[in-house]
């Protein structure tokens, strides 16, 4: 094998038992290739079908085409351009045949260089080796969260698997537009944008202890464990310096938050989660 910086040959198969039209299998700089014998010649081409990274070496030869075993896409053997759809073509790298050596040779630095900008997916020591397909496809939207599955087990969960707190999807929660108010146009008669209006909002005005908040907004309800403590503390206080409250969630609750913000929520939610009488006298 020679060597440098700018060129580099690799032995890819045996010429002598490279058997005629049958794909053959290499790997180089963490590329995929087929090779394929034809007559006294030979094309080293990139080896994962365009269509879903089947492995070409699986393939077969039909009159000038090699063809996917899985989905049936043509590829011409010679150029690695498909009949069917001129723009899918697979990479010819170059390769030639040394007699004296009774092997077949490529570029190493040709193919490696490819690879910067055809980057593979691949991890051929993990679970199902070559033949894992990293494509998935909204028909078949769980295929590759199976393989991780199979692959990982819950070690990259943790042994309940994947969980998430309750929630609404963003797409349904007001933007921050919805919830911006012009003061101004909330008087009976919408008056200049500098002139004062009131945007208190007072919730059981006839109640024994009416809630008054300044504004007709609250933090909703996320409870500590969904929030980290510095992020519950610190919506407590800017709720208390916005003249508003926020709300416990229906998990853990903290003192710091409640002593933060004068006007501390505590949720009754339907499951009763934590929920006691004690905990809303405090
Ligand atoms: S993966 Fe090759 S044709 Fe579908």
């Amino acid at each position: 094998m020679k060597s440098d910086n700018t060129h580099s040959e690799i032995r890819v198969a045996t010429w002598s038992t490279l058997a005629d039209r049958e794909p053959a299998y290499a790997l180089v700089a963490g590329v995929d290739l087929v090779v394929i014998r034809y007559d006294e010649k030979v094309s080293v081409l990139y080896g994962r079908c365009l269509h879903r990274g089947a492995l070409l070496a699986d393939g077969f030869i039909d009159g000038p085409n090699l063809i996917c075993g899985v989905h049936n896409w043509d590829y011409r053997y010679d150029t690695g351009t498909s009949e069917y759809n001129n723009n899918e073509a697979l990479a010819l790298f170059t390769s030639w045949i040394d007699e004296a050596e009774d092997a077949v040779f490529v570029n190493k630095k040709e193919i490696s260089d490819w690879a910067v900008t055809n980057p593979q997916p691949y991890q051929r020591e993990d679970y199902l080796g070559l033949y894992q397909d990293v494509h998935g496809t909204p028909e078949e939207p769980f295929n590759s969260r199976i393989q991780e599955l199979a692959r990982n087990g819950l070690t990259k969960t943790g042994h309940h698997g994947p969980v998430s707190a309750m929630g609404v999807p963003l797409t349904e929660l007001p933007r921050w537009v919805d919830i911006q108010i012009l003061t101004g146009q909330m008087a009976c008669r919408p008056l200049a944008d500098d002139a004062p209006v009131s945007t208190e909002l007072v919730i059981g005005p006839r109640a024994k202890k009416p809630l008054h908040l300044d504004i007709p907004l609250f933090v909703s309800d996320m409870s500590f464990g969904a929030l980290s403590e510095t992020a519950k503390v610190s919506l407590a206080i800017g709720a208390e310096m916005a003249g508003t409250g926020i709300c416990s969630g229906e998990g853990g609750m903290l003192p710091e938050e409640q002593q933060a913000n004068s006007r501390y929520f505590y949720e009754l939610a339907s499951a009763r989660f934590g929920w006691s009488l004690e905990k809303a006298a405090v």
